[in-house]
């Protein structure tokens, strides 16, 4: 676990006495640690702290000398397998969102492709104030993480969130993201999400529970490891994970045909999705009007969508669901024979916390060998890594 780079900018706040504590951490796991200081930072610590910690020149920012400040903060934006912003102020937030480099720390940030990982630490009225709020969440959609600060007392006296996180949970943040893994490089993968409508008259349709939490953590984890993702949704809430392709279909029909467009050049196929198994039989092109007796509508059945793939299944991976309220194993593994798959993922509707809409889940994998994997509740995203664990170990 070494040759990783970590560059921290360590912007002005009371918190940068904590930075030590994460570059010392860091260089014991024989991580390379470069520092960059604000102006304002160094009025707290000296450059000389980090330096000594670090066991690297600290840059600081260098107006007087243009040429080293043009020159360095390339290289260091290149040197990145990752950026700090170790306590990262409202100031350094505000400047990233809107697109401000006139320092060493800002225009290494905008000019490095490395992810860029900031910990918050202000005052709490600074921290929810809408103008910073919504720079994070700018931020955040163009894929910059954060880690959230904490609550508690802060150095002004108030009680409230912006205190820095934990320097644990900073660490493990690091480590999660500079090793994680990039075992779906390459590889195309197929995601099917949240439910399909049927429309019954211009004003109606019929639907299902399904709200695509699954599905789009399996394509925010396929992302995570370095995989090319195509995620075909039926109508969610929820935001579509950075850097994955978006397709929003209704229909059966509608999913069908965009999932039958990228099957042949896929590598992964994962069917979350609560596809409607019928639909309505004749559909009015006027809003049906009430009448006095009972409204019969008729509906007949549409495809299986996870059958025809499993037809026309050649070197693709198949993935499915089940969703059962009874007889799981039993369900899943019928299902998962009959529809050609390589893996299944059972899960029990019925089981309180981990429904529909949940943001847990507790699911069994059955793969086509008739391997069984029990796992315990855990969040969509944990799935998703065993998901995706399992599916590493199916390709070898
Ligand atoms: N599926 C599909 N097309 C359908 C129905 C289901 O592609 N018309 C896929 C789902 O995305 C899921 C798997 O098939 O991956 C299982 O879905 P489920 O509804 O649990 O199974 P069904 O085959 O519809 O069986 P049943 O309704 O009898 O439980």
């Amino acid at each position: 676990m070494n040759n990783r780079c970590v560059v921290i900018g360590v912007s002005g706040g009371v918190a940068v006495y904590k930075a030590l504590e994460v570059i010392s951490r860091l260089r014991k796991k024989d991580i390379e640690v470069r520092v960059i200081m604000t102006e304002s930072a160094q009025k707290f610590v000296t450059p000389l702290s980090f330096q000594s910690l670090s066991q690297n020149m600290v840059t600081t920012d260098m107006f007087d000398e243009p040429k080293a400040w043009e020159i360095q903060h390339i290289s260091l934006a290149k040197k990145a397998d990752l950026m700090l912003v170790l306590p990262a102020t409202a100031n350094i937030i505000g400047k990233v969102a809107n697109g401000i480099a006139d320092d060493m720390l800002s225009t290494t940030i905008m000019a490095t492709k490395a992810p860029v990982v900031f910990a918050p630490a202000m005052n709490t009225n600074m921290y929810e104030n809408p103008i910073v709020q919504n720079n994070i969440e700018k931020l955040k959609s163009f894929g910059y993480e954060f880690i959230e600060p904490a609550s508690g007392r802060l150095a002004c006296g108030d009680e409230g969130k912006g205190k820095l996180a934990d320097v644990e949970d900073i660490y493990e943040f690091v480590l999660k993201i500079l090793y994680k893994t990039s075992d779906l490089e390459g590889k195309k993968v197929l995601i099917t999400a949240g439910p399909t409508i049927s429309p019954i008259d211009p004003v109606r349709f019929i639907t299902n529970r399904s709200t695509g939490k699954m599905g789009y953590a399996i394509a925010e984890e396929a992302r995570n490891r370095g995989a090319e993702v195509t995620l075909i949704s039926g109508p969610t809430n929820i935001k579509p994970p950075y850097g994955v392709k978006i397709i929003k279909i209704s229909t059966n029909e509608e999913m069908k045909n965009e999932v039958l467009k990228y099957f042949d050049e896929t590598d992964i196929v994962i069917k979350s999705a609560a596809v409607a198994d019928y639909k309505t039989l004749t559909y009015s092109e006027q809003k049906i009007k009430k009448g006095e007796g009972n409204l019969n509508l008729e509906f007949t059945r549409d495809s299986d969508i996870l059958s025809i793939l499993g037809e026309k299944k050649t070197s693709q991976i198949l993935v499915g669901f089940a969703a059962e309220s009874n007889n799981l194993e039993e369900n899943a593994t019928r299902k998962l024979i009959k529809k050609n798959l390589d893996l299944i993922v059972g899960n029990d509707i019925t089981a309180k916390e981990t429904g529909f809409g949940s943001d847990d889940n507790k699911v069994i994998f059955i793969s086509k060998t008739g391997e069984k994997t029990v796992l315990d509740k855990m969040s969509k995203l944990e799935v998703a890594k065993k998901l995706f664990d399992e599916i590493i170990k199916i390709k070898g």
